[in-house]
Order: structure tokens, then sequence, then C-alpha cells
């Protein structure tokens, strides 16, 4: 009985005080991230770095005052790039801004990231679309070098060079940004037709090899892998293009597993290459394309999106390369690499406005295909480097040390 007089208070105490400090407690926790919000405790030896703001997540905001960080004047830009040139005459795409949830991206400040880049090489590697943000950087940080001697291809060449790869050097900061074509990133042989039993080959995909370039590759300050739009049946099996794992054929590898041995390779050769001791290694994730009522093949448009889509209704749901990607990269993590996921899928996923669509390269036939999978420049490659910007800044603030 007196127990019972004596605990009364105790839980009037309890429903009066705790219940609102727990409701409090939840209340935060649920309008907070939880996950940002305690990461660092979790984690904060292994990752020095950008998990404390999730850059991937956020919306694209209007700002009428912004309209790109160079123009298209850049002398750096493929031609198909190149929108307004070639005849699109809506700039609304030009005005938009990343912004991620529950923290800023820090202004893109070309001289900064020169600065911090100084003795540096900086490598993209991968597709046309990996071409694509390697002009957007390389004319991002151009626009604040006044002398355009002083920015040119070490070896000579002209930007209209597509293959192999091209190498500009920012003599100022004795920077080289460099880009190499490989858009399977492993080895692919090509070969004059050959009847198969199992169908005409005109080439092999070598998943445990990469091309003779990747000696160069190696010892990047920055390594900024893509792959993906080339792991289709269409691009593989379909053109003849068949998988080989050391001599032989295998005719029956299916794409998953053959792109999950080619991340393998990247994975094992950067782990077993002490030139990458002082190495970032980023893997950039898939870039959406927006063939709207079609494919490219059956006249799909982008051409009359002159804004972002403004919900999320028609993303597609993570795609498995992204899924590979995102495991090869906590593997090398595991292992004491410093490697990220650069992951524009969601943000891009929006940008269905972006796309030079009708107003490809000068000399295109009229009714060829439209282009909704590369992007105008400037334009929404620009926002990926800024994510990598972001990236690069929150490793370290010792600027002679680290980028
Ligand atoms: C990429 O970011 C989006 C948005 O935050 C997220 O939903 C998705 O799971 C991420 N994908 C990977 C592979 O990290
Ligand atoms: C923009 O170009 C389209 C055709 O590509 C044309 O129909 C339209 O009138 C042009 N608009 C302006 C403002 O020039
Ligand atoms: C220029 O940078 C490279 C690394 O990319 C370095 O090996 C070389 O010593 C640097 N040159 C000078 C003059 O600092
Ligand atoms: C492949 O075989 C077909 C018939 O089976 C033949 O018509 C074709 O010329 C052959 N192609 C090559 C490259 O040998
Ligand atoms: C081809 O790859 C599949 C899937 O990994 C494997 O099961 C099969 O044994 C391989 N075939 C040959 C001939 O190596
Ligand atoms: C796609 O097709 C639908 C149905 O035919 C049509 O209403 C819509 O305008 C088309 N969209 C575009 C962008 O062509």
């Amino acid at each position: 009985m007196h127990f019972h007089k004596e605990i009364k208070p105790i839980v009037t105490f309890s429903l009066i005080f705790l219940v609102p400090i727990f409701l409090l407690i939840f209340h935060f926790q649920t309008s907070f991230n939880p996950l940002t919000f305690l990461h660092p405790f979790f984690d904060s030896k292994a990752n020095l770095e950008s998990d404390f703001c999730d850059y991937s997540n956020g919306k694209w905001v209007w700002d009428a005052s912004f309209d790109g960080w160079y123009t298209e004047s850049c002398r750096f830009l493929d031609p198909g790039f190149q929108c307004k040139k070639n005849g699109r005459n809506d700039t609304r795409f030009l005005h938009w801004r990343w912004k991620p949830h529950g923290c800023d991206l820090p202004r893109f400040n070309a001289k900064e990231m020169l600065e911090r880049s100084r003795n540096k090489r900086i490598v993209f590697v991968g597709d046309s679309i990996g071409r694509n943000q390697w002009e957007s950087i390389v004319c991002m940080l151009s626009s604040s070098i006044s002398n355009p001697s002083n920015i040119y291809e070490q070896f000579g060449n002209p930007i209209s060079k597509h293959r192999g790869f091209l190498s500009m050097v920012f003599k100022d900061y004795n920077l080289t940004m460099e880009y190499y074509r490989a858009p399977q990133i492993v080895v692919v042989d090509r070969f004059p037709p050959r009847n198969m039993s199992f169908g005409v080959m005109r080439g092999a995909i070598r998943v445990d090899k990469l091309p003779r370039f990747a000696h160069r590759w190696a010892g990047a300050d920055i390594l900024v892998l893509n792959s993906g739009h080339w792991w289709n049946i269409d691009k593989t099996l379909k053109l003849g293009h068949y998988f080989q794992v050391g001599q032989a054929i295998n005719e029956t590898m299916d794409i998953k597993e053959a792109f999950q041995r080619s991340m393998d390779t990247i994975k094992s050769w950067a782990l077993n290459n002490p030139k990458f001791s002082k190495s970032h290694i980023f893997l950039r994730s898939y870039a959406p394309s927006h063939f709207i009522n079609g494919t490219w093949k059956t006249h799909g448009t982008c051409a009359f999106e002159s804004d972002p889509y403004d919900d999320t209704n028609n993303f597609q749901p993570e795609s498995w390369t992204n899924q590979i990607v995102a495991s090869t990269i906590k593997d090398m993590r595991n292992h004491g690499m410093r490697a990220s996921i650069l992951n524009v899928t969601y943000m891009t996923e929006f940008r269905k406005d972006g796309h030079p669509s009708a107003h490809r390269e000068p000399g295109m036939p009229p009714h060829a295909p439209e282009d909704c999978s590369h992007w105008c420049l400037p334009g929404v490659p620009d926002a990926w480097n800024e994510l990598l910007y972001a990236n690069l800044l929150s490793f370290g603030s010792d600027k002679a040390t680290t980028l």
C-alpha cells in the first residue's frame, strides 16, 4: 500500500515531463535525417569526408541570376554540346542550381580548386558522358585563367580528337586534366566479323583486362571513372561483342556478371597498385537519359522539355549498374582505399530539360535521332562537378597536401 502511494507521483512526473521530452526527441529524430545527424559519431575515423552531408539528395532551385560558370564559347567544348550554337533558343535550363537537403553545396571556386590541385593529375575515364563531364570541368576551371595560351593539350592534339586520350595542361598550376575514352572501362577488342556457333562475333569485352592506357590512370591524384551506358544488350551481345575471360570467349555470361567482373578488375587493380596509395577514386553513378515516348531508335524525344520534372513519378528504380558500383566502392573502402561514389543519378533524373535533343552537332541528317543522353554545356554536368568539388573540399583543410 505504502509502496503504491509512493509510486504514483513518479508516474505523474513521468507523464508530465518525460513524455513531452520523448516526443520532442522523436520530433527531432524525424525532422533531421538521423543518418546525417549521427554519422560523424559512428564513423569519425574512417570517413573524414563527404558523409556529413548527402549531396546526392536534394532539389533543383531556380536562380535567375545564375546562368553557368562559363559560356558556350569555351574552346574546350565539343560541337555536340554547344546547344545554343546548334539552334537551341530556350535558356531556362541554365538557371537551375542543385540544393542538397540539409546543407548547402560549397560555392564552386575555380581558383581555389586550381590552387588545391597544384602539381596534380585529375583523370577522367569512361564513356562520352564522362567526356561531357570532363569538358565541363575543364571549362569551369579555365574560366579563371585569363591567358588562353596557359591551357593547352599536352601532346598538341585538338579537342576534336575522340580516340585514346586528351590531357589538358593548366600551366600556371602544373595541373593536368585528362580524359581517357573507355566506354566499358575494360578492354574491348574488335575484329572482322567471325561466324561462331553462337552467332556472328565482332568483338570481345575482356572483363579481366584493362586498356593499355591504364598505366597512365594509375598515379592520378583523383581518378573519376564512369560506366553504365554501354552495359546493355544493344551495345554488347547484339553488337556481336561477347564477353571474354582470360583467353576464352564465354558466350553464356550475362551482362550483370560481366559488369561485376569488370568492376572487380578495377577494384583489385587499384588495391594492388602501390601508385594508388595517395589517390582518391570516384565512381560516378549512372546519368539517366530522357527519351520520352520512345527510345533513341524509335523517335523518343526531349525536344520540348524546357523545365526539370517537378515530381519523381517518372523516375526509374535504382539501376543494377549503380548497385554494383555502390558495392564496389564499399569493398574498396573496407580495404582502406579512399573511394567514393559520385552519386548523380537522382539529381540528374529530374533534368529532362538539359539535353541537346534536336540541337545536335552540325551535319546531322534532318531526321537523325535526338540526343537525350548527353548534356548541353554549360549545363547539368557542371552540377556533377560542383558535387565533385564539394567532396574534394571535405577531404581535408590542408591546402598544401590534400585535394
Ligand atoms: C543515390 O542517391 C539517391 C538520392 O539520395 C539515393 O536514393 C540512391 O540510393 C543513391 N544511390 C546509390 C547507388 O548510392
Ligand atoms: C525557338 O525555336 C523554335 C524551333 O526550334 C521556334 O519554333 C521558336 O519560335 C523559337 N523561339 C524563339 C523565341 O525564337
Ligand atoms: C608537376 O606535377 C607532376 C605531377 O603531376 C610532378 O611530378 C612534377 O614534379 C611537377 N613539376 C614541378 C615543376 O613541380
Ligand atoms: C557467316 O555464315 C553465313 C551463312 O551461314 C554466311 O552467309 C556469311 O557470309 C558468313 N560470314 C562470315 C563473316 O564468314
Ligand atoms: C561462362 O560463365 C558462366 C557464368 O559465370 C559460367 O557458369 C560458365 O562456366 C562459363 N563458361 C565457361 C566455358 O567458362
Ligand atoms: C507522348 O505521347 C502522348 C500520347 O500520345 C502525348 O499526349 C504526349 O504529348 C507525348 N509527349 C511528348 C513529349 O511528345
